[in-house]
């Protein structure tokens, strides 16, 4: 696009670190949550969850707790107004947790089963722990393994195909020069976004309006309409600050429950999800069972490429975690096969969680491409490199730019790879064994419609409207450069509202495709008014206004493989003495397209990062098998890396720009995390020379297969 270059040199605004716009708000507490904003008269809800994993309610016993101090009502199955949960909304249908209260049937451990409303939050709190709901208890079953007997195929994965198969497996395994089979596991992993989920709704002037933290505006106001029936333009909701998401900020329990609460008791009222009911109202990342097997020649070209993964849902709900995707844009071959599985089980339902698909399927996919490097004994890079693929292995289409190699070549003159020796377990310092490791990461650069409006003010400013979403990323200070290079002025002249479905329809801050769907919108209608002023004449005092949306646009876009890159490189300390796995380094050079302000980019690929050294060493929901509940439902028993466990982390990109994309930005949100995983493994690998095929790599199960391998070695000194 020739427009963006020109105005790319008219103020440079894209490609220029600015801080955040809200950012002195949110340093000193001026910036308001959702769980924070005052409302007059305001009430609080408080939900009450199952304790049991598989039943039926036989009775809420609220009268007791109706009698407590400032009680304002009980709200059960044997009382709430009905909600339609079988509409199709914006991505798909709605998971039955958000219809409250609609039967007596429980399908896991944390179902919401009542919403005590009080005067307070404590007196709320206090009611709702007192409230005595009693079961008829059912067997359950929540255990997940690898050949479940409830196994199945589902219908599709996550918005693509369950599986993909091209060519002969087992002949091309069977002539293979070199083969690697082997299984991977991830454990379940929550989003733990630091603001838990908050709602404030309340009906003004024949209006549904809400107050909450979500990823999407227009997306919530929809599926409420949709679920309460209402008229779409009569309900409102706004997500001014969001402290996370991750992808678990959707339509979710606590809006509902504020929606049906201040419709009895007409007067505002506020639910907020404590950390522990977050585990089993707001989705979570599933545990897989992954099974990669590569056949390649004597060179390293793959002959055989076939990837099965297995994960969990509930019995109320599908959700497929897409972790077989990887292969199919990443590694091709003569034959190729990707599927996915799932089983059923008595738990709540996973969901997008960043990265869906990738995170998980990343750490299986190139945790076995290390091992083939090894038997092949070629480098790790040099393998991928041989195996570049010449178009999408499954859909045939031409790559709109792949620049992977970029990445790798970049990462690893950054790292010092060149020179590494490739036998593991040769460097040790005092009790400290070393290894480096590294790993490809790729995501789709996606485009989801948008509509925006640009309003040239009569004080000389523009007002651009756009419904994004800033969950922390920096949404609001990209619109401000995207819209001052398209407007040809300073940024200062900017002023951005965001978060408000009033705005209208945009995509949601999700798969990445926020900024790159909203400045495209932006950009058109920026376009469009500055030719609107090219006409001259003097503003009006409403301003003069021009608005775009890109659902033709999109329509328009070429068919061709988009996506980001990245190469992630880790340096591993293990210590042999307890087990514990230090990452002393990791650096990760992506490929992501103009990227629009370098200083919350890389924020979010660090963020990212931080992720995936958190996925490989320390995140695990654990699930008592008796109860079916989690014994580990809070930040404490859950560990998310902190300071003390994050070394220096270097993220930088390299070149990516592509004059045939029409809008050149891709996403960064969630590449960050894909492949670290893996990149620790293998690093890990080569500090001690055992194979890490399960997350997290906790010291005990270091220690466990240092003792394995201790034993193999004595067996075969005596076999021999
Ligand atoms: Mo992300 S999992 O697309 O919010």
């Amino acid at each position: 696009m020739t427009t963006t270059t020109e105005n790319t040199a008219v103020t440079g605004a894209v490609g220029s670190a600015r801080t955040r716009v809200e950012g002195r708000d949110k340093v000193t507490g001026a910036a308001r949550y959702a769980g924070e904003i005052p409302f007059a008269e305001l009430a609080h809800g408080w939900l009450v969850l199952s304790t049991v994993t598989r039943g039926r309610i036989r009775s809420v016993e609220d009268g007791p707790v109706r009698d407590m101090p400032g009680v304002l009502t009980v709200l059960h199955h044997g009382n709430a107004p009905r909600v339609d949960t079988g509409y199709m909304g914006f991505l798909g249908r709605p998971n039955p947790v958000v219809g409250l209260f609609q039967h007596d049937r429980v399908p896991f451990m944390g179902w919401p089963v009542a919403l005590v409303v009080a005067e307070t939050s404590e007196q709320a709190r206090e009611a709702a722990e007192a409230l005595e709901v009693r079961y008829e208890e059912e067997a359950h079953d929540v255990g997940f393994t690898a050949g479940h007997p409830g196994t199945y195929t589902p219908d599709a994965a996550s918005m693509s195909d369950a599986d993909t198969a091209k060519g002969d497996l087992a002949a091309r395994l069977r002539e293979a020069a070199f083969v690697v089979d082997e299984e991977y596991f991830t454990p379940e992993e929550h989003h733990n976004s630091m603001e838990p989920h908050a709602a404030t709704a309340r009906w003004e002037g024949g209006r549904l309006e809400v107050v909450d933290s979500n990823q999407g505006t227009f997306w919530v106001a929809s599926e409420l309409a949709s679920l309460f029936s209402l008229d779409p333009g009569s309900v409102r909701v706004r997500s001014e600050h969001v402290g996370g998401g991750f992808g678990s900020k959707g339509l979710a329990p606590h809006q509902v429950a504020a929606v049906m609460a201040t419709t009895l008791l007409h007067r505002p009222v506020r639910v907020v999800l404590t950390r522990r009911q977050m585990f089993s109202l707001v989705g979570f990342r599933s545990p897989t069972a992954q099974r990669v097997k590569l056949g390649a020649d004597t060179d390293g070209r793959l002959r055989a490429f076939d990837h099965e993964a297995l994960s969990l849902t509930s019995t109320v709900h599908e959700f497929v975690e897409a972790s077989a995707g990887v292969g199919r844009v990443m590694y091709d071959a003569d034959a190729h096969g990707t599927r996915h599985r799932l089983v059923r089980l008595d738990v709540p339902t996973p969901t997008w969680m960043r990265a869906p698909g990738e995170a998980p399927g990343s750490f299986a996919v190139e945790s076995a491409v290390d091992e083939l490097a090894e038997k092949c004994g070629l480098d790790p890079i040099e393998l991928r490199a041989r195996n570049e693929p010449a178009v999408g292995p499954v859909s045939g289409l031409p790559f709109a730019r792949r620049s992977l190699l970029a990445c790798f070549e970049e990462g690893a003159r950054r790292f010092g790879w060149a020179g590494r020796d490739p036998r593991p377990g040769l460097r040790r310092e005092g009790r400290w064994l070393l290894g480096t490791g590294m790993a490809a990461a790729t995501f789709s650069a996606g485009v989801g419609a948008s509509t925006a409006a640009v309003t040239a003010e009569p004080d000389g400013h523009f007002t651009v409207r756009i419904n994004a979403s800033d969950i922390g990323t920096g949404a609001r200070t990209a619109m401000v450069s995207v819209a001052a290079d398209a407007l040809r002025v300073g940024p200062d002249r900017i002023r951005v509202r965001i978060g408000d479905s009033d705005l209208g329809p945009a995509w949601i801050a999700g798969g990445s495709m926020g900024t790159r769907s909203w400045a495209w919108a932006v950009r058109l209608a920026a376009d469009e008014l500055r030719e609107l002023l090219a006409l001259g004449g003097s503003i009006p005092p409403e301003g003069i206004t021009a608005r775009s949306d890109t659902s033709e646009a999109i329509g328009a876009l070429a068919q061709k493989e988009r996506h980001s890159y990245g190469a992630q490189f880790a340096e591993a300390a293990v210590d042999i003495t307890t087990g514990e796995v230090r990452v002393r380094r990791l650096l990760g050079i992506f490929a992501a397209g103009t990227v629009v302000n370098p200083l919350t980019a890389r924020s979010q690929l660090v963020g990212g990062m931080t992720w995936g050294l958190s996925m490989a060493l320390h995140e695990e929901a654990v699930r008592d098998p008796a109860s079916g509940g989690y014994v580990n439902a809070d930040l404490a028993g859950y560990h998310v890396a902190a300071h003390a466990d994050v070394p220096h982390i270097e993220a930088d990109w390299v070149d990516d720009h592509d004059p045939e994309d029409p809008v050149g930005i891709k996403g960064l949100g969630e590449i960050g995390i894909v492949g670290v995983a893996a990149a620790i493994a293998n690093a890990v690998w080569h500090a001690t020379g055992v194979r890490h095929r399960r997350l997290p790599i906790r010291p005990d199960r270091v220690l466990a297969a240092a003792e394995q391998a201790r034993g193999r070695a004595r067996e075969d000194d005596r076999g021999a």
